[in-house]
């Protein structure tokens, strides 16, 4: 089968995934209004392409809070890799690092953050936090992740509670009893995995992580100009705008949509980027035309790695590194700084 686009993916892992696996990386919170928006949304995105604008030589690569990277898109935090693929998140690591760019490891790893590091060493690589009532858990990640050289903390903010998602009730859903989450291993029981997260963190907490640790924080489910105020006001040096793939509150916005709104609020003072819904290389330049400085993968990074694994990853990534360097091209753009808002419109329809 030729992997031509990331839906080719999509329908090889929807065929040879376990159900319950499937159903999991697939899920969105209640009706799912939310995680099919997030996709909708860009098609009522248009672009106003420029013409006869020498597109010989391309610039693809960005930065990421002054690191550089082959093109902006990242590998957002998701949980349980190895439900996808037997090496799990040590494959993402290494196919992250292959195609140099930034993979966010996720508190629900199923490797621990020393085999994620010393799978890809020297690859760029985030942490992300939630919050565990035992406070001395997540005191003791961020610092292992700052000492194995990640180089940003990302704090998950939407996720007090677990959304309803209706499936994995329907399935039972939980990891087989050969995987673990292995960096929280002896913290909680795994089979009681929300209730240990802490659902009273506030802005306040942010400075609590600031005495922890020297990394960037980076604040990830800020979907509103209220909250990004509040998150360049408590001193994060970056935003992530995401509904977390719309499983969590159904019923909000499309992340493409809600990002114009953050990008104004925080005007140039920290970085903005926005996850959810990213399937074409297309996408990618509308989110930068509006305002983002980098965006990430959630599922397609899956069904990548369900294909074949670090091989299968890397070329998910490819593919949308090549049809965003096509859409530039074909939008009159050379460099990443030539992006613009002037290069989209939103439908009248
Ligand atoms: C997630 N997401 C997520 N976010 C997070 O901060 N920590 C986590 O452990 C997880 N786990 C997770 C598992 C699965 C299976 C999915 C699909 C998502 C949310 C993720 O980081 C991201 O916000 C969305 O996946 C982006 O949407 P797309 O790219 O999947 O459409």
């Amino acid at each position: 089968m030729a992997m031509v686009c990331l839906s080719d993916f999509e329908a090889y892992a929807k065929k040879y995934l376990p159900k319950i696996a499937w159903d999991f990386f697939a899920a969105g919170a209640d009706d799912c209004c939310t995680r099919d928006e997030n996709i909708l949304a860009y098609k009522r995105i248009h672009f106003r392409p420029r013409m006869l604008r020498d597109v010989s030589m391309m610039d693809i690569r960005t930065k990421l809070l002054g690191t550089e990277i082959s093109f902006p898109v990242g590998i957002a935090p998701t949980g349980f890799h190895q439900l996808a693929w037997p090496d799990g998140e040590k494959s993402t690591a290494r196919a992250a690092k292959a195609m140099n760019t930034c993979y966010i490891a996720s508190t629900y790893s199923t490797c621990t953050l020393e085999e994620i590091s010393a799978a890809a060493p020297g690859g760029l690589r985030w942490f992300q936090l939630y919050i565990h009532r035992n406070r001395a858990v997540s005191q003791q990640l961020v610092q292992r992740a700052e000492a194995l050289g990640f180089q940003g903390l990302v704090l998950t903010a939407d996720l007090p509670y677990t959304g309803k998602r209706r499936d994995d009730v329907r399935n039972g859903f939980r990891l087989p009893p050969h995987m673990k989450l292995k960096n929280l291993e002896g913290a909680f029981e795994v089979c009681k995995m929300s209730p240990s997260i802490d659902p009273s963190v506030t802005w306040n907490d942010i400075y609590w992580l600031r005495s922890l640790t020297h990394l960037p924080i980076i604040i990830k489910g800020i979907l509103t100009k209220e909250d990004a105020e509040l998150a360049v006001r408590h001193g994060v040096q970056g935003i992530i705008v995401s509904n977390h793939g719309g499983r969590q509150l159904d019923g909000g916005p499309a992340t493409i949509d809600a990002l114009v709104e953050v990008v104004e609020a925080v005007q140039g003072s920290i970085e903005v980027y926005l996850d959810g819904g990213i399937r074409k290389g297309s996408d990618v330049l509308k989110a930068l035309a509006l305002g983002a400085k980098c965006v990430f993968i959630g599922r397609p990074a899956l069904w990548g790695l369900a294909y074949k694994g670090e091989e299968g990853l890397q070329d998910v990534l490819r593919i949308l590194q090549d049809e965003f360097r096509l859409s530039m091209a074909l939008a009159g753009c050379a460099s990443v700084s030539e992006i613009g808002r002037h290069l989209v419109q939103f439908s009248k329809l």
